[in-house]
């Protein structure tokens, strides 16, 4: 089959690899229809989540069940899926408590509880690296998915892929975001990065009740993005004075929540790029010292951010000072896959209008290029390997 293969960093390259196979009795092989390239992806392209050997990549994908092993209750072949990022067994003692991307049973070689840059790490995930499971993602035309009575959702027949492909992270993902930011009616709610990540938790702080949403990028065309879809108030986070300008937005106090929807590769200056070659680090913090300086006191802050190396100078003092809550990791799909899709399935939100580029499986090598970059408007690509 093709699939799209991680070399090293910025090398991506469509392989014929060898096909799938049942490989434990509650697999099912799946013919992969649509899959989509997540700024998740961008941190192996990068090197920030270190890949020694190939991979086939991509954790976010839907498709038809092509085969079942002989233990799989709810799929048989032809059932139309979307799959979690992650990879759960539903019964160990994270999974039984909905902490699912802490699933002690789906990543053998590196689970522990250190939680350190290369030991100790969490659950599996697909198209994750060594370090999360070794796992062949779903950029490609056929993927084996592990624990198939846990993750993967039927879908039916009246919905297109577009409409509920991002169940399999990024909706469920933005709507985590606001949940563990505790969001509620008449909240001012500030969301750090307008990728397609900020573009889903703008709309589930909508939908929480917030009363008013501010989005915060670099990018102008993605803040215009978020304005057109979403209805948010914008900021470019060049500006001097962002911080002052959210002040003035909330009576001076602060936002009541604030998202980091960035991570660690958060634009950088050349003077912060040296200190971090200096100072050992892999990236940056900004975003989410700006989150603190961003939200009021007493105030919360919730970040799906990616981060994967340590910091100096973390502004313990001003989270202590404020009297701050936060919340950290990687996403609760299996928790929230449910409620998400029946709010795409009611109509109360709409996801797919985020896509900017469709592309056949194939140029995936110039997909990643062009959604590092950001070059063309890119904000979501979409890619089908059954498109020629
Ligand atoms: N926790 C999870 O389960 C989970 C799931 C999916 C994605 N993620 C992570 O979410 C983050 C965003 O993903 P994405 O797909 O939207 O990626 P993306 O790269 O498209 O979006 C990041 C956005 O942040 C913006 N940005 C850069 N510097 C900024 C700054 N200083 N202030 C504000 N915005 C800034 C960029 O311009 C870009 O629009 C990534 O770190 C990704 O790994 C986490
Ligand atoms: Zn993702
Ligand atoms: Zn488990």
């Amino acid at each position: 089959m093709k699939a799209a293969v991680f070399h090293k960093i910025g090398d991506i390259s469509v392989d014929n690899v060898p096909d799938p196979t049942i490989e434990q009795s509650d697999d099912i092989i799946l013919r992969v229809t649509s899959t989509a390239i997540c700024g998740s992806d961008l941190h192996i392209y990068d090197g920030f989540v270190p890949q020694l050997r190939d991979e086939v990549l991509g954790h976010e994908f839907m498709g038809v069940v092509e085969e079942v092993g002989k233990d799989v209750r709810h799929l048989k072949k032809g059932d139309r899926v979307v799959v979690p990022f992650s990879i759960a067994c539903g019964q160990c003692f994270f999974c039984q408590q909905g902490y699912h991307a802490n699933c002690q049973h789906t990543n053998p070689e590196h689970y522990g509880p250190e939680g350190d840059m290369l030991k100790g790490k969490g659950g599996g995930m697909f198209g994750y690296t060594d370090l999360y499971g070794g796992y062949n993602g779903g950029q490609a035309e056929y993927v084996r998915v592990p624990k198939a009575n846990q993750g993967p959702k039927i879908i039916p027949d009246g919905l297109d892929d577009e409409q509920v492909l991002f169940l399999t992270d990024i909706f469920p993902t933005g709507w985590s975001a606001v949940k563990w930011g505790r969001v509620k009616p008449g909240d001012t709610v500030v969301i750090f990065g307008s990728g397609p990540v900020g573009l889903m938790a703008q709309k589930a702080a909508w939908i929480n009740g917030a009363e008013r949403v501010i989005a915060v990028d670099p990018l102008d065309y993605r803040l215009q993005k978020a304005k057109a879809l979403n209805n948010v108030d914008i900021l470019n986070s060049e500006d001097e004075d962002l911080i002052q300008k959210i002040y003035d937005m909330t009576n001076g106090r602060g936002a009541d929540v604030a998202i980091d929807a960035v991570g660690m590769e958060a634009n950088r200056n050349f003077g912060e790029k040296v200190s971090a070659v200096l100072h050992g680090q892999k990236g940056t913090m900004k975003v989410l010292e700006l989150c603190t300086e961003a939200v009021r006191r007493s105030g919360i802050i919730s970040v799906v951010g990616v981060y994967a190396s340590p910091y100096d100078n973390f502004p313990i003092h001003r989270i202590f000072d404020k009297g701050l809550i936060m919340q950290f990791g990687q996403a609760q799909i299996h928790v929230y896959i449910d409620e998400c899709f029946e709010m795409v399935r009611s109509g109360k939100v709409k996801l797919d209008d985020i896509i900017t580029h469709r592309l056949p499986l194939t140029q995936a090598s110039q997909a990643y290029d062009m959604f590092k970059k950001k070059t063309d408007d890119c904000v979501k690509v979409v890619m089908k390997p059954g498109m020629s």
